[in-house]
């Protein structure tokens, strides 16, 4: 139902009716009712960029500017981002927003907020559904396209005659930023003669599991094994890959394992300054102002598009300053 955005801010008319001495219960509620009901079911709180999103979603959807953000955390399962979708459509909210955890297994839930006339925005991950109609828009990332360039700069800082043997730290499997990144992988290796995939190993975009996979792949192995190239499909998973790795007697960055990751966070990038991440390929979480501008978009009768990639950049050494980092948002 289309709402009188910034007509009058919420708490103003709250305050106002208190100090007018009629701020009664039936008025809190009637301004109350004006607020444009928004839920958000984010997939958790796994890494660093994750904070970042869920920071800039808070951000947007504040009753200053006419909301009641209800916010749910569904700690890493789906089957909790289901039950809060659910949720969300009892207490019939204007709009929904889902963080998906991974692409498949939305359809029956995103055919119940259709039923229920709730548009429905997607944000940082995709979902995979055969009707593109139960979602009004993707606000998000395009992972295949952040994985295309790490392999293009892998192709031009590598020798293509020598053997390239590259370790991958997969995201949590199924989640289209993993899907998107190791797909890039997978076709540039295919093309490659020379580079081979020796490992892939589970880090679930944390740096604790990150470590531990790590750990438990080194010590399986009866020979230290050569790695040229650490591919890690996010900046936590590279943090706790470069850690295990280090302890393990491997030097990462210049003169050892060429490291790429994702993300570009301000640790990531500090560790590229140092040196010992060689690329970090970004991955912007700070998509709250464009999810509600699409709210704001919808409620004035426009159609979003259908996708909605945020601009991403790569990052090396060369291109980096202390400055730069320090005004970095995330
Ligand atoms: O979906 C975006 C990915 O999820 C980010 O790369 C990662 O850090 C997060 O956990």
């Amino acid at each position: 139902m289309k709402k009188l955005l910034f007509k009058i801010p919420a708490l103003a008319l709250c305050a106002m009716l208190f100090l007018s001495g009629c701020g009664d219960r039936q008025q809190t509620e009637e301004a109350e009712r004006d607020l444009i009901v928004v839920g958000v079911s984010q997939l958790g709180a796994e890494s660093e960029w994750r904070v970042a999103n869920s920071e800039s979603i808070k951000s947007v959807f504040t009753e200053e500017k006419g909301y009641r953000l209800l916010f749910d955390d569904a700690r890493q399962k789906q089957e909790n981002q289901i039950l809060a979708v659910r949720k969300f459509i009892q207490q019939r909210v204007d709009y929904i927003v889902i963080v998906p955890l991974y692409e498949t297994g939305w359809d029956s839930v995103l055919q119940e907020a259709h039923a229920a006339g709730i548009p429905v925005i997607l944000a940082d991950r995709m979902v995979s559904v055969e009707d593109d109609s139960l979602y009004a828009t993707h606000i998000g990332s395009d992972f295949l396209h952040e994985g295309e360039l790490a392999m293009q700069w892998l192709e031009r800082n590598t020798d293509p005659e020598k053997p390239l043997r590259i370790l991958d730290i997969k995201g949590t499997s199924g989640s289209s930023a993993q899907l998107g990144r190791t797909a890039a992988l997978y076709s540039s290796v295919e093309t490659h003669e020379n580079w081979e995939i020796i490992a892939q190993l589970d880090g679930d975009f944390t740096r604790a599991k990150a470590y531990s996979v790590v750990q438990g792949y080194l010590s399986e192995q009866n020979e230290k094994p050569y790695i040229d190239v650490l591919y890690c499909e996010n900046d936590d998973g590279a943090f706790g890959a470069i850690q295990a790795l280090e302890e393990a007697g491997y030097v990462c960055g210049e003169n050892g394992i060429t490291v790429i990751t994702f993300d570009a966070t301000r640790a990531s990038l500090e560790a590229c300054m140092e040196g010992t991440i060689s690329l970090a390929v970004e991955c912007n979480p700070l998509i709250g102002p464009q999810i509600e501008a699409t709210v704001r978009l919808i409620e004035h009768g426009g159609t979003p598009a259908k996708r909605q990639y945020a601009k991403e950049k790569c990052f090396t050494r060369d291109m980096l300053t202390e400055t730069m980092i320090e005004k970095r948002q995330y």
